[in-house]
Formats: structure tokens, C-alpha cells, sequence
């Protein structure tokens, strides 16, 4: 390819929210493309770069052009899904956490030593999660590490981005006979396995790999304190991502507490596993002090707050972490809440946030009912779903930078059947983006782009 020609250039009106302060309305701009799938230059109407640029693309026959009502934004960041309860998503939602796994979790997560099985349920939910707009997945996998590169192989295939762990977990306390790795040892021979593989594997580019290793213990009560201690140096030694639940539920906190005389934080620190490529699970009963040793670390925060409502009984403080500048992101916690759309969990978070501050009983006064901390506004709802999400994984992603990888969404106005709706004369750039981000569903979502390719089209 002649230097500087593009591989793409779309032009049309994009939404991007780069900090939670502020929506960017990027109207009718160009997005070029590099060969590799990065964006290599956004260009305004009018920009004396552009004409060449986009008259090269037409020759090519490389130039896309959005029609009226469609907006580009960029692709939805799910920090946390736990792959294998795919089959469970809308059911037995009736226990208490400690209950729900030993009940129905594990006995289903046993199930993917079964190849097959493990092939047909994550063919179909990376394809559903695609088509729902999710582009990047933080994905928790099971014990056993054959199915974990299936998975890893629907992701390739289907084009998501993916960051995938062996789930660790060797309590014999804990976790049952028919479900845990026999020992520490074997569990750390298995992840490293499992990193090693997923690395090699032919269709993930060396240079550019779309999918990538995680390194996961479940949460503290599955696990000994030697296997926490040997993935925290197996983490700095194979330079891996880091994903565990934390502070999920009073009696996870209560276990951890009495077994390590430590909050979920600062033991996750002392073995090792609080990275700057660190995803903690929920973490909704983090202290202050939590809150300040992750941002001295670098942790991030996936705020999960369907299964808030249902396993923690209360409400990530999210105000909170932000206002420390702890990195934040969302997850829909397949199948710890019941939709897998990350739009649903963004305005499941807004509303939570909304009921945190107001509070929740009409007989006390309206002064004393709600925790008072500003709930999120629409823009700062959808930072979390985008742009907080690819910071909290350290990727290049989540927003229309140059230099950034192109994952992105056309979502339709005016789709058949879509409650996505503008009207001529009645919405400003500014209220199209609000109502995107309140109405949008599967319907509205006209196309998905991953790493500079079109994934799917309506
Ligand atoms: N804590 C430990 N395992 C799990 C799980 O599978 N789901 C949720 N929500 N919390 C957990
Ligand atoms: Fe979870």
C-alpha cells in the first residue's frame, strides 16, 4: 500500500465521551484507518488534510459514509463475564451468593470439560454478546484449560476482544471435590498452560493479539493463601492482566476478614496481585482506604450493579471512587445478573446511583433517605461503558483518539422496532446522544466493528 493511504475512512457524526466530564460531538468527521485496524487520523470538515485523503479512499474503493440517523460510537468494554454461566443468564437468581455457587454454579461450570458443550454455548454467546455491542470482554473462563481455548478460539473467530482467565480456584474447604484444580500446584501449572497456549495460538497476531491471557483466582475464600501467592509471581513473571472479585457480599467480606485479618484489598496487595492491570470484580464494600490502595496501584473497579442487587445488597460507591481516581468500568457479571446487554447494565448503574442518593424509604424525610452522593449523569454512564472501561484494562480503546484501536458501533436512529427514535426540529446533537444512550437496544445497533473490521451487520 502506497504510505499514508488508507485502509478505510468513514465519515459521518460520532458520539465519544475521552474524560466523564464531557460528550465530544464529532460532526460529520472523517475516521481514517491504518492498515493494522488503529485509527491514524480524525479529521474534521474543512481540515486541509482531508480531500486527498478521502479522494484516495473512493479511487480505492475504501470509503464508507454513514447515512442520515446513524451515529458511530465507540464499541462497549464488559469487564466482567463469566463465560461459562451463559446457559444459567436469567435463572436461579434465588440464593444468596455462598449458596448460588455451591447450588447451581459450579455443578454447571463442570460442565465444560466436555469440549463440545464448551463449543456450542461459546460459539453462541460471543456471537449474541457482539451483536448486543459488546467489542472487548473481560471474560472468566472455568477450571479445566481445554475449554478456555475454545473460548478464546470462538473470540478469534468471531473477531471480539477478549481477555480470558483459567478460573483458579483450590480450597478444599470451598470449593467441591467434582470442581476445583487438586492442589496450588496444579493450578498454577494449569494457568501457566493455559497463558502459554492462548499466546501461541496461530489466529492471535504476536504483534497486535486480539485475545490475551488473565491470570484468576476466583475470589480469596477459593483459594489457599499459597496458590494466591504463586499467581500474584506468576502474574509479574509472564506480565499478565490480573482479574479476582472483591468485597462482593457481607458474609465474602466477613470470610476474608476472619481468615486473613485483612480487607479483600489489602491481602489481594500482600500476595501480589494488585497490578495496575488488576480488574477487581464488584468491590462494592471497598473502604476508603481500599479505595486509595487501588489507586496507588492502579486497580481498576468493575461496577456490576445487577448482581450488586441481588449478591451484595447494597451499592458500589461509585461517587466515591471516582472522585479518588480509581479507574472504573462496568460489567453485566453474566450470569450474576440477568442481561447480557452492557447498555443495560450502564442504565442499570445510573438508576442504582439515582436510588443510592435519593434513597429508597418514602417513610423518612427526603433529607434523610439517600447517601446524597451525586448519582451519575448520561455522559458520565457512558464514559463508564466505553472509555473508563478500556482505561481500566490499560487498552487502547474505548474512544475515537488517533492512535487507538477502532472498535465501534453504528447504531441507527429510527431502526424498525427500536425505541431509538429523533425527530426532525426536536433534538440537538447533545439530546440524540442522551437518547442513544437511554434507548438504544439490539435492534438500533446497525453494525459492530472490532480492530478496525466490520464484525457484524444488521
Ligand atoms: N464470586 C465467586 N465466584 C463468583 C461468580 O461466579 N459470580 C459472582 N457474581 N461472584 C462470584
Ligand atoms: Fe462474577
Amino acid at each position: 500500500m502506497i504510505k499514508d493511504s488508507p485502509a478505510l475512512v468513514l465519515i459521518g457524526t460520532a458520539f465519544h465521551t475521552p474524560t466523564p466530564a464531557a460528550l465530544e460531538v464529532l460532526e460529520d468527521h472523517a475516521f481514517v484507518l491504518d492498515g493494522s485496524g488503529a485509527l491514524s487520523r480524525v479529521l474534521p470538515p474543512g481540515h486541509p488534510d482531508r480531500p486527498a485523503l478521502v479522494e484516495a479512499a473512493r479511487v480505492a474503493g475504501r470509503l464508507k459514509e454513514l447515512g442520515t440517523g446513524d451515529y458511530l460510537v465507540p464499541g462497549l468494554v464488559d469487564l466482567h463475564v463469566h463465560a461459562p454461566q451463559w446457559p444459567q443468564l436469567g435463572k436461579a437468581l434465588d440464593a444468596p451468593l455462598e449458596v448460588w455457587l455451591q447450588k447451581y454454579t459450579f455443578p454447571l461450570e463442570a460442565r465444560y470439560a466436555d469440549p463440545d458443550f464448551a463449543r456450542a454455548v461459546y460459539d453462541d454467546l460471543v456471537a449474541t454478546l457482539l451483536a448486543l455491542g459488546t467489542t472487548t470482554v473481560l471474560y472468566f473462563g472455568s477450571v479445566d484449560v481445554e475449554p478456555n481455548l475454545i473460548l478464546a478460539e470462538a473470540c478469534l473467530r468471531h473477531g471480539q476482544r477478549a481477555l480470558i482467565g483459567k478460573v483458579a480456584m483450590d480450597h478444599p474447604e470451598t470449593c467441591p471435590d467434582f470442581y476445583r484444580d487438586h492442589s496450588a500446584e496444579t493450578a498454577l501449572a494449569g494457568t501457566r498452560d493455559f497463558i502459554a497456549r492462548l499466546r501461541e495460538m496461530a489466529a492471535n497476531t504476536k504483534d497486535n493479539p486480539l485475545v490475551l491471557p488473565v491470570v484468576t483466582p476466583r475470589f480469596i475464600p477459593s483459594c489457599t493463601d499459597e496458590l494466591l501467592h504463586g499467581l500474584g509471581a506468576l502474574a509479574e513473571e509472564l506480565d499478565c492482566h490480573v482479574q479476582t472479585h472483591c468485597s462482593e457480599s457481607d458474609w465474602e467480606v466477613g470470610h476474608v476478614h476472619e481468615r486473613l485479618g485483612a480487607s479483600d484489598c489489602e491481602a489481594l496487595d500482600r500476595f501480589g496481585l494488585l497490578t495496575d492491570r488488576t480488574v477487581l470484580a464488584h468491590s462494592t464494600f471497598v473502604t476508603d482506604g481500599d479505595l486509595t490502595l487501588m489507586k496507588a496501584k492502579g486497580a481498576a473497579a468493575a461496577h456490576c450493579p445487577m448482581s450488586n442487587a441481588y449478591f451484595a445488597n447494597a451499592v458500589f460507591p461509585m461517587r466515591k471512587a471516582m472522585e479518588k481516581g480509581v479507574e472504573v468500568g462496568l460489567g453485566t457479571d453474566i450470569s450474576g445478573g440477568f442481561s447480557a446487554s452492557l447498555f443495560d447494565a450502564a442504565r442499570h448503574a445510573l438508576m442504582a446511583s439515582r436510588d443510592a442518593y435519593n434513597g429508597t424509604d418514602p417513610a423518612l424525610p427526603q433529607e434523610e433517605r439517600g447517601t446524597g452522593e451525586k448519582p451519575l449523569s448520561t455522559i458520565e454512564t457512558f464514559w463508564l461503558a466505553t472509555a473508563g472501561g478500556g482505561k481500566a484494562l490499560s487498552l487502547p480503546i474505548g474512544q475515537f483518539a488517533e492512535g487507538y484501536r477502532f472498535d465501534a458501533l453504528i447504531v441507527r436512529a429510527g431502526a424498525p422496532g427500536s425505541a431509538f427514535r429523533t425527530w426532525p426540529g426536536s433534538d440537538t446533537p447533545g439530546e440524540i446522544f442522551e437518547k442513544l444512550v437511554l434507548t438504544a437496544d439490539r435492534t438500533a445497533i446497525a453494525e459492530v466493528w472490532v480492530d478496525g473490521r466490520r464484525r457484524l451487520a444488521a
